[in-house]
């Protein structure tokens, strides 16, 4: 069965017994600071589990890729992967171990025919009752084994605190001949690691949630969540003991292969694990990006960025000395694409990104290399590399402190990283401010175990009538002033922060008090409004009248329109692969992170601004929709990479409908449309107008756009406007001729430029002649020692001209402008071999004067320090040459 075949069966089934397929999240889990990638199906379901969040359906399926970082340094042996896709079906709160038990064994043995005899089942080791379940199915005792937490029978939570509970794997056997000694004679079992089992399925029964200090509490439900290796499993289905050998994967191995030139044979380790290697993390790499992460020196990009490096290592120790990656890459998008559409937007943009970080790591990589053969040798006596040296390594030379550890260990050496973290410390910024996170997330908590739901009404009203339903004055769970206290409303006008958009402000008034809102977050069902309280107070059960601040909330709404008209002309003007990463939409401006290589020329930009605007003139009436995700996506929604799946989905459109039947939902005619929970105006004729501030680089591969809309892009134009009437006036011209008076302006410039050259020159030329008539006689010599006003150049001019009028002369200059007094001496030709030298005569006078220079025998220049001793160290070298000359 091949492994798309396998990816349909798991559905099917599942879907069958009532399962609601749900899409795979990102790898970049949505709002969940505990974990820096989503590393099982059940990530996304997270909040189903703690009863944060209502289930769009009781029973759930999902494929969801996943990325795990625990095991990078073993990918490239037989079958450990850091991407892999996880088959998984889910109960929340509906059906427990028997269902999950029954049907994983059937769907294995009846459905992917897998004979029953090579299955072997573990349970936790309390957990009597899975093993009578695994029992009554027909499963020996002696294939059925009690294993501790240690031994892997206990499952989560993925990351620090969350959802855990007993498991029980299935596990299968390749026969016995196939791993160990003790494999020969039939006695290892599954825990032995030995090669003979492959754990296939886990069965998590999620009961319990462990808290940040350690203690564990009951979840709201008992759940089921499952996890299926799917390249693991194909490979008991192919029959192929390497999931490198199954389908999708050989594929990549096959590519690996021809760009080094080396076959795969697992016989031969070392160019098997490369080779595995090379692709692995091409194809991670692929996905990783692909849901919006980017190479950099933190976090998540920072782990990105180590696969590349390795897969480089390691293709250059089959001698691969060109760029690879991107190839690998084309290669997992071909092979991925039929079920992520995605890839192919992105193609460019992956290949791209691929090219250029590998280029900069080849830049330095082998004389990182190179280095680390030096460390290795002087750490010899040690056998430790210092965390200083891994740090240089890593610092100066990008060698990951995680592959100087793979090469030092392959040599029998050990690296310091305690040390290279404290290295490390004072220079990383991290990627998360984790206290902060931990914060939100108690009072996430918080808020869910208050369990108020409240209605937002604010799409259509800015005002509303509520009544208190939970206030909250200050309390040391969520630090607050004296006066500001924490309401929750049934119903509120007020948008909590969200999708980039920050938040409403307004006022509040019962009959008994008046406040401002000054900041509302959604925590769950429930929306929280900070009051600061400026009359009398509130209390629960209160009518309150709410009015959100009208004219900020325009503005707001102009620039998260404006944002999305920006994000569909970026995808016009500069391709598909444009993604957004990020976005901040508030009353002043808007800021939208984009993926794209490189900085947008003018003509982008003009068109940038020319797309909104001629939106903003056609007056683009929108629509918004409540409609599956599924169908959104068909249809064409743009999703945030971030945004996490809901059974339905609120979706923004502008769509040009005029002379266009009203069908159309599936036209052209709808430039943009997104999934988005947002505010937004009702025609895009209300945003006015749109300029781009700044079009700035924020990373690898990143761009920041800062525009304005509305009031704030008025002002902005009209300032501009007037500094422009400014300049004209200055000019003395009217605005359109700006340009071509500045350009006659520098004209004149160059030519009063040229003017005062020519006039200098023949005033150093006038000089020149007059100083000749006050030369003295030494001999055959002629001595000039002259102070003047002249500057440096001017100095070089007279010396050149004077040397010129006489055969034998022996030239001492000073000029003093700018309050500086510059020093020249020049001698002819002749006089060298009587070896007077333009050298010692400067240093004879700056003896005398302070200051100091240098140059040829010929000519010599310097500063001079104190100009007003000048004439006495003139004197004093008249007298040195007249003794040296005339004797
Ligand atoms: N969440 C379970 C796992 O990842 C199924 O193994």
């Amino acid at each position: 069965m091949k492994v798309n075949e396998l990816r349909e069966a798991f559905i099917e089934y599942f879907q069958e017994r009532e399962h609601r397929p749900i899409p795979s999240a990102s790898l970049v889990p949505h709002g969940d600071p505990t974990l820096l990638f989503t590393t099982a199906g059940m990530v996304q379901f997270k909040p189903y589990f703690l009863g944060l969040e209502r289930p769009p359906a009781p029973r759930l399926t999902s494929i969801q890729r996943c990325f795990r970082t625990s095991d990078v340094e073993e990918v490239g042996d037989d079958d450990h992967l850091t991407f892999f896709e996880m088959l998984g079906n889910f109960s929340i709160g509906d059906y427990f171990k028997s269902e999950a038990i029954s049907w994983s064994w059937e769907f294995l043995t009846d459905v992917l025919e897998i004979p029953g005899d090579r299955l072997w089942a573990t349970v936790y080791v309390e957990d009597d009752e899975a093993y009578e379940l695994w029992s009554a199915i027909g499963l020996p005792d002696e294939r059925i084994l009690r294993y501790t937490a240690e031994q892997g029978n206990w499952w989560g939570p993925p990351g620090d605190t969350g959802p855990m509970g007993p498991c029980s794997e299935l596990h299968y056997d390749w026969g016995i001949n196939t791993g160990c000694e003790t494999c020969d004679v039939g006695s290892c079992h599954p825990d032995e690691g030995c090669g003979r089992f492959l754990e296939i399925w886990n069965l998590v029964f999620m009961q319990y949630e462990l808290l940040d200090d350690g203690s564990q509490r009951d979840l709201p439900a008992a759940n089921i969540d499952t996890g299926a290796g799917l390249e693991r499993l194909a490979s008991v289905l192919q029959a192929e003991k390497s999931v490198y050998m199954t389908d999708e994967l050989k594929m990549l191995i096959t590519q690996a292969e021809s760009i080094t030139g080396h076959e795969y044979d697992p016989a031969n380790y070392e160019t098997a694990f490369a080779l595995r290697a090379m692709s692995e993390h091409a194809r991670a790499f692929t996905f990783l990006v692909t849901d919006g992460v980017l190479p950099s020196n933190e976090g998540r990009g920072y782990v990105l960025r180590r696969l590349i490096r390795r897969a480089v290592y390691f293709s250059r120790k089959l001698d691969v000395h060109a760029n690879f990656f991107a190839k690998m890459v084309a290669t997992a998008i071909d092979i991925s694409l039929p079920n992520n559409p995605d890839l192919h937007d992105n193609r460019q943009f992956l290949l791209d990104l691929a090219d250029s970080e590998e280029s900069r790591f080849r830049a330095t990589l082998d004389r990182a290399l190179s280095l680390l053969e030096g460390v290795l040798e002087e750490s010899r006596a040690t056998g430790i590399i210092s965390g200083k040296d891994a740090f240089t390594l890593y610092d100066t030379h990008g060698l990951p402190p995680e592959l100087t550890r793979e090469v030092a260990l392959s040599h029998g050496f050990q690296v310091d990283l305690t040390e290279f973290e404290v290295e490390m410390e004072e220079q990383r910024e991290r990627s998360k401010n984790s206290s902060d996170n931990d914060q939100q997330t108690d009072v996430a908590k918080h808020y869910a175990a208050v369990g108020i739901a409240s209605e937002f009404v604010g799409y259509a009203d800015l005002t509303s009538s509520s009544t208190i339903r939970f206030i909250e004055t200050a309390s040391d769970r969520i630090e607050l002033a004296s006066d500001e206290i924490s309401v929750i409303f049934d119903q509120t006008p007020f948008y909590p922060e969200g999708g980039g958009q920050i938040s409403d402000t307004g006022t509040v008034s019962s009959e008994r008090g008046q406040g401002l809102v000054i900041d509302v977050q959604r925590f769950g069902e429930s929306i929280v409004h900070r009051i600061k309280v400026t009359s009398g107070h509130f209390a629960d059960s209160d009518s309150v009248d709410c009015e959100v601040d009208p004219a900020r909330r325009l503005n707001i709404s102009r620039n998260h329109t404006a944002t999305h008209l920006l994000h569909s002309a970026l995808r016009s003007v500069l391709g598909e692969h444009v993604r957004q990463a990020g976005s901040y939409v508030g009353p002043d401006y808007l800021r939208f992170d984009y993926t794209h290589p490189q900085a947008l020329a003018d003509d982008e930009l003009e068109a940038l601004t020319e797309i909104v605007s001629s939106k903003t003139r056609a007056n683009i009436t929108s629509a918004t929709l409540e409609l599956p995700y599924e169908e959104a996506i068909e249809r064409g929604a743009i999703a945030f990479f971030e945004d996490r799946y809901t059974a339905d989905v609120r979706m923004v459109e502008y769509c040009d409908t005029r002379g266009h039947a009203p069908e159309h939902e599936h036209s052209d005619h709808c430039y943009s449309r997104e999934l988005c929970g947002g505010t937004h105006l009702s025609s895009t004729g209300l945003l006015g107008d749109f300029l781009i501030l700044s079009d700035s680089s924020i990373g690898a591969g990143l761009r920041r756009i800062e525009a304005c809309t509305g009031d704030a892009a008025s002002i902005e134009l009209r300032g501009q406007l007037k500094t422009l009437r400014d300049v004209a006036h200055k000019l003395q011209t009217n605005y359109k001729d700006i340009l071509p008076r500045i350009e006659a302006l520098e004209g004149n410039i160059t030519a009063l430029e040229s003017e005062l050259k020519q006039h200098q020159s023949s005033s150093a030329e006038q000089l020149a002649q007059n100083l000749a008539e006050q030369a003295k006689r030494l001999g055959d010599t002629n001595l000039l020692l002259v102070e003047t006003t002249s500057t440096q150049s001017q100095l070089r001019e007279i010396s050149d001209e004077l040397q010129s009028e006489f055969d034998s002369l022996i030239l001492v200059l000073a000029g003093t402008s700018d309050q500086s007094t510059s020093l020249l001496v020049s001698v002819s030709e002749d006089l060298i071999s009587k070896e007077i030298d333009s050298r010692s005569l400067v240093a004879n006078i700056t003896d005398i004067t302070g200051g100091g220079g240098g140059g040829r025998p010929q000519l010599a220049q310097a500063g001079i320090k104190d100009s007003s001793r000048l004439r006495e160290a003139y004197a004093q070298v008249e007298g040195l040459l007249r003794a040296q000359l005339m004797d």
